[in-house]
């Protein structure tokens, strides 16, 4: 009997089933190669994604197209666990990152960052230590100051007017209120013995591979580029959702199909 739903499932997960190989591919080869912990970081959740992908996509092609109920059931309950936690993770980072925004500070063209602006949540994971420095190790890989680094002969004057993202706002130049001596973007003179009420002042170092990345203007300025990038994330979550549901309910089809299809005697022994 041709049955539309179950066919339908089933190119749906074989689909997901030939994406899943090239995501665990990467992560596997990111694995072998990986020399940062920026890479090291990322490894793990794409092996993790890929084996997923494969695993349900494989429950879902099986249940379909060859009609075994528990598969499917599996495969569904997984589907519909997916859509729960994707609905809340979606609702939760819309709450987290409403609060926040950077400060214009006269005469300038870059904006300033506070890390109590932004939600405690947020702030708390920055605090720590350790994602903290996951977190820095995928800025130094990213080279988010070295245009900066490079531009030693620009004037006080046309540093000022540079639109700096917030990220090298907060992590590549000092503070405004420490008040530092400009020489060059990421080279700052500070007044001998002088004492900050700001602890960010303090942390700056010259050296590039320094900087100000250890300030909690960093860490601010690291939240709001994310705040920003989740605006983008959750058009493409929604998407996903609406994309997730329809196959759910066509999963839920196939399942019954399947179930009807059990039901009823093949062949019947006694004419
Ligand atoms: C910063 O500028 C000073 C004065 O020009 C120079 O002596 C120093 O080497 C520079 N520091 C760095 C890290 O470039």
């Amino acid at each position: 009997m041709f049955r539309l739903s179950n066919n339908l499932v089933g190119i749906l997960n074989f689909i997901t089933f030939l994406l899943s190989v090239p995501i665990l591919g990467a992560g596997i080869w990111l694995s072998h190669r990986a020399s940062t912990d920026c890479e090291k970081f990322l490894e793990k959740p794409l092996i993790a994604l890929g084996v997923f992908l494969m695993v349900v996509s494989l429950a879902g092609l099986i249940g379909a197209c060859c009609r075994v109920s528990w598969l499917l059931w599996v495969y569904l309950l997984v589907m519909f666990l997916l859509i729960v936690l994707l609905f809340c993770f979606t609702i939760f980072a819309f709450v987290v990152t409403n609060k926040g925004a950077g400060e214009v500070v006269s005469g300038r063209g870059y904006k300033e960052y506070r890390l109590g602006d932004y939600s405690n949540w947020l702030q708390k994971r920055v605090n720590n230590t350790k994602n903290w420095n996951r977190i820095k190790s995928c800025l130094y890989d990213s080279k988010v100051c070295q245009s900066l680094t490079e531009k030693v002969d620009e004037t006080v004057e046309q540093f000022y007017k540079e639109q700096l993202s917030s990220i090298q706002s907060g992590c590549c130049k000092p503070s405004d209120v420490c008040g530092f001596t400009y020489v060059s973007p990421t080279n700052w003179t500070s007044t001998n013995g002088a004492t900050y009420t700001n602890s960010d002042c303090s942390l700056w170092s010259n050296d590039p591979s320094v900087l100000c990345y250890n300030c909690q203007a960093c860490k601010a300025g690291v939240l709001d580029n994310l705040k920003r990038d989740w605006k983008k994330v959750a058009v493409i979550n929604i998407i996903f959702l609406v994309f997730l549901i329809i196959v759910y309910s066509i999963g839920c089809c196939a399942f019954r199909n399947n179930r009807e299809d059990n039901a009823q005697p093949r062949w019947k022994p006694y004419p």
